[in-house]
């Protein structure tokens, strides 16, 4: 089965406010290098990969609607809109739900009072929805998705700020295999994860391989798709199976988000 993607291109990146400790208004991007970055994210997920990609077009006053993993979280043909925490992604919110509406997925939105960013913070594991709270979504958005799609939600707290949207720190990847950084996580969060995946499952990085965004990876198949990391990490990856290719992100970093940030399986 093909996967599906949804992109937009970063004709209107740039850091231009501060909501996530990566981010400062005086580190500025480089679009030229942004653009070729994220062209070649794009063709390594199109032409390699043979992921059919689809585009919502970039709006002006959106600088990080190129992060499409934070439009919604999918389920089927239903959209599960975000209701961005800050008010300068806030925006985005009706750009994307214009996209699904006229591609004919089912939007849903849940109540305004609830902050919820989406598949940044809503990953499934098997069919179970693994989802991070506190800095950017909160922990009603998971009863309230558990009991609108009657699916099992598994909360799990963010502690580590630099580590904001739970798609920074973990990812799921095919035949239950699992990335992740345990020191963002709690020891109650490290046992909840524990129990769910068996050890030989577990593929863990450290300290340096988290600051380069190494969870945050792009699964297709057999193919691990992450910004430039460790060699070690490349070993960890071949000993259970998995490809891994590495795309320099250096320019979205400044913004706080790597490859996984960028798409959103739909
Ligand atoms: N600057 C964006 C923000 O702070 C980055 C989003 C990264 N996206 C993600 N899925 N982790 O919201």
């Amino acid at each position: 089965m093909t996967e599906k993607i949804l992109m937009c291109r970063p004709d209107y990146y740039g850091i231009k406010y501060e909501i996530n400790p990566w981010m400062n208004v005086n580190i500025q991007a480089d679009n030229n290098k942004a653009k070729i970055q994220w062209e070649n994210l794009y063709s390594t997920l199109k032409d390699d990969l043979k992921v059919d990609v689809q585009l919502v077009e970039p709006k002006e006053d959106v600088p990080d609607m190129v992060f499409t993993a934070n439009a919604a979280v999918m389920h089927g043909n239903k959209a599960i809109m975000s209701r961005f925490k800050y008010p300068e992604r806030q925006k985005e919110e009706k750009y994307y739900a214009e996209w699904f509406q006229n591609n004919g997925y089912e939007v849903i939105w849940m109540p305004n009072t609830i902050a919820f960013e989406g598949a940044g913070d809503a990953l499934y594991l098997g069919n179970t929805l693994f989802s991070g709270y506190v800095p950017r979504t909160d922990i009603q958005a998971h009863s309230w998705i558990s009991n609108f799609l009657g699916i099992q939600v598994i909360s799990l707290e963010l502690i580590n700020k630099s580590f904001y949207h739970i798609d920074t720190c973990f990812c799921p990847l095919e035949g239950g295999y699992l990335i992740y950084y345990p020191e963002a996580f709690d020891s109650y969060g490290n046992m909840v994860i524990e129990r769910y995946v068996e050890p030989e499952k577990r593929i863990i990085v450290n300290k340096e391989e988290a600051s380069y965004f190494t969870c945050n990876a792009v699964n297709v198949g057999k193919n691990v798709v992450t910004n430039l990391t460790t060699k070690r990490f490349t070993n960890l990856l071949k000993e259970k199976g998995f490809n891994h290719i590495q795309v320099d992100m250096s320019e979205f970093m400044k913004a706080g988000g790597a490859s996984k940030c960028l798409t959103l399986k739909i």
